[in-house]
């Protein structure tokens, strides 16, 4: 096979990607205006008809300003973000010309997209577009028993009559190549998302996902897909949501590029009920935890149907902006420490490779030391990263040494002593200047 009929294999650029480590996921749609679970649809089971008399008349985002957007996403240090342009309901925020169940159609009158990627850009941010390979309101998505609010229907075999689910590929393609060619470079993909394992389930075939991709890669080359369009070993990032991984994602035995997208209440569109919030410690701690395994985090906000980031979401983003002024030092540019470099009790290790620092972040704050092992001799400095004070390179004094091996130090152990008092930050992190 000639390298011309393989180039669409080939991966994008995750160079960027896995330096800025931080995005902001958008889930915004007709659903927020239901306001409780972008799967209302699904959930409840309101056949399309219903659903769009219900609410597409309604979409009024009056006061909707993706500079406010913007503005909140980069000052909680976010450096890209990724906006639903259709979830699984089928409604467009861009102004297609496949379709018109659009945002243009409705009160909010224009195109919400271009004025959100401009707005993002413009304070620095990279614009990544998510887009839903199911799609509850086509005409041709085939119903399967699996999803979808018509999938307990009696009657689904008549109603597939006259669907045709290759067509439905082909408006797929038509749809992405909007996006891709009307808003400049846009740098990430995010298809959402395959269930082939699920009874009727729908997979590559369904969206003829290949096709697809070779699509994508004539367009823009370089673009970051995710993984979730059924093609082994075709996307650039490993996408866990609502879970932690343990470890640094690998393929083959080899590390891969890995995002974990998190919510800040559960659901994904803007929940207005919802009340088991995380607060910004956690989100904080969460980054970290990402950042120590060598992965990305993409936190979503669920904006209201008109258009604002709810006052618990501000107060979150704002608090991790407070956090990241002074320790992204310790995020950008990092990932999971050396191999073999143990991370101590209650805390995290990130490491830049090109500065050789070494950050701890400290979970729970210790008594007096915190104990490195197989760093004694390696350390040149250190400091407490949000006020640049200088930490002691000492542990145990003399007389307190003579228990060394009751309290687990190996002769290669580094001890450091911590102020008494716990830095009133969200997270302390000390910065360890690697010799
Ligand atoms: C899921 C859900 C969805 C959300 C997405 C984010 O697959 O269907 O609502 O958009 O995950 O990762």
């Amino acid at each position: 096979m000639g390298i011309e009929t393989e180039s669409w294999r080939q991966g994008g650029d995750t160079s960027w990607f896995t330096h800025d480590r931080f995005g902001l996921f958008i889930h915004w749609g007709l659903y927020s205006l239901g306001a409780r679970h972008e799967w209302l649809m699904d959930r409840e089971e309101i056949p399309p008809d219903l659903y769009r008399s219900k609410y597409f008349d309604k979409f009024d985002p009056d006061l909707y300003d993706p500079a406010v957007w913007a503005d909140a996403a980069a000052d909680a240090g976010m450096k890209y973000f990724v906006a639903t342009t259709k979830h699984h309901e089928g409604f467009c925020l861009w102004d297609t010309a496949q379709t018109d169940f659009k945002a243009p159609n409705t009160p909010a009158r224009r195109d919400l997209i271009a004025p959100m990627v401009d707005a993002f850009r413009s304070r620095g941010l990279r614009a990544g577009l998510y887009y839903s390979l199911l799609d509850w309101s086509h005409p041709d998505f085939v119903v399967d028993p699996s999803h979808g609010p018509l999938r307990n229907a009696a009657d689904k075999e008549a109603l597939n009559r006259g669907r045709d689910q290759s067509r439905y590929a082909a408006y797929i393609r038509r749809q992405v190549q909007e996006l891709l060619t009307g808003y400049g470079d846009i740098d990430i993909m995010w298809f959402d998302f395959s269930y082939p394992q699920r009874p009727g389930g729908k997979g590559r075939d369904d969206w003829e996902s290949e096709e697809l991709v070779r699509l994508i890669r004539k367009l823009r080359p370089s673009i970051i897909l995710d993984d979730r369009l059924d093609l082994p070993g075709i996307g650039d990032v490993i996408t866990p949501e609502q879970f932690q991984p343990r470890v640094h994602y690998t393929r083959d035995g080899a590390p891969v590029v890995w995002e974990a997208c998190q919510t800040l209440s559960g659901s994904w569109g803007y929940h207005r009920d919802e009340a088991d919030w995380r607060d910004a410690d956690e989100l904080i701690r969460t980054l970290i935890d990402t950042v120590s395994k060598g992965g990305n985090l993409l936190l979503n906000v669920g904006p209201t149907s008109r258009g604002e980031f709810d006052e618990r979401a501000l107060s979150r983003l704002s608090d991790i902006g407070r956090w990241m002024k002074r320790h992204s030092r310790a995020i950008y540019g990092c990932g999971e420490p050396p191999a073999g470099m143990a991370t101590p009790p209650d805390c995290r290790l990130t490491y830049n490779a090109e500065t050789r620092r070494l950050y701890l972040h400290i979970f729970a704050w210790p008594y007096k030391h915190i104990h490195l092992d197989g760093l004694k001799g390696k350390v040149a400095y250190a400091q407490l990263l949000h006020d640049g004070s200088e930490v002691a390179l000492s542990g145990l004094e003399e007389w307190q040494a003579a228990h060394a091996r009751n309290v687990g130090l190996a002769p290669d152990t580094l001890s450091i002593t911590l102020p008494q008092l716990r830095p009133n930050v969200a997270v302390p992190v000390v910065e360890l200047f690697l010799k």
